[in-house]
């Protein structure tokens, strides 16, 4: 068996530009348009889920993890990505790695829930399903796309309804209060 030529590690603040450009290269440059980053117009990634892996030449590969909030009742969840790893680098494990690393410290960390938007050939790997069934939704995403997995079992039990962007829910809920 080799011994992987990468590793998985807290991203830093000068990982930032190298991260950017790998996910303008994964994705075009229009990314910031897409659907899912309407949750993360001003809201700061989980710091401690933002990961790299990284070889001594630099970065291949990121994952990031982005709060939301589920629901009349706004229960917390996590947004999971943007994933990518450079295309000179993949089908070597490293986007496993990453999500295994992440999910371990979601897990962790005590998070219950985390959401996705993606495919589900991919990421079936690591237990995601369809979060449509649940009565859970992305206005403007394809239902098929958006995936959940229970960090916690039951951890799905109560909670449906539409996603919104963090600071708004938070706002509101308190706003209720
Ligand atoms: C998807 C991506 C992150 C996979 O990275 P990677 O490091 O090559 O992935 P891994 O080596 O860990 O591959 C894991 C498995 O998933 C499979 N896989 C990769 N992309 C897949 C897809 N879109 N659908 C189904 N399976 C896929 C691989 O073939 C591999 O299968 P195997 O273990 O049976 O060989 C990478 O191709 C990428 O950056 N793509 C562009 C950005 C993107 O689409 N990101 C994900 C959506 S947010």
């Amino acid at each position: 068996m080799t011994t992987p030529d990468f590793w998985i590690d807290r991203a830093e603040p000068d990982d930032e530009a190298a991260i950017e450009a790998l996910l303008d290269t994964c994705f075009g440059a229009d990314r910031l348009t897409k659907t899912s980053y309407r949750y993360r117009d001003a809201v700061a990634p989980v710091p401690e889920l933002l990961l790299v892996a990284r070889r001594a030449a630099g970065v291949i590969g990121t994952v990031r993890c982005w709060p939301i909030a589920i629901g009349s009742n706004f229960a917390p969840a996590l947004l999971l990505g943007p994933l990518a790893v450079d295309p000179a680098d993949r089908g070597r494990g490293i986007a496993t790695a990453l999500m295994r690393r992440a999910l371990d410290l979601a897990t962790g960390a005590g998070h219950n829930l985390v959401l996705l938007v993606g495919d589900a050939a991919f990421y079936r790997a690591f237990d995601f399903v369809p979060a449509a069934p649940f009565g859970i939704s992305m206005p403007d995403e394809m239902p098929g796309r958006l995936l959940v997995k229970e960090l916690l079992p039951r951890a799905l039990d109560g909670v449906s309804g539409t996603i919104t962007r963090w600071g708004w829910s938070r706002g509101a809920a308190e706003r209720a209060a």
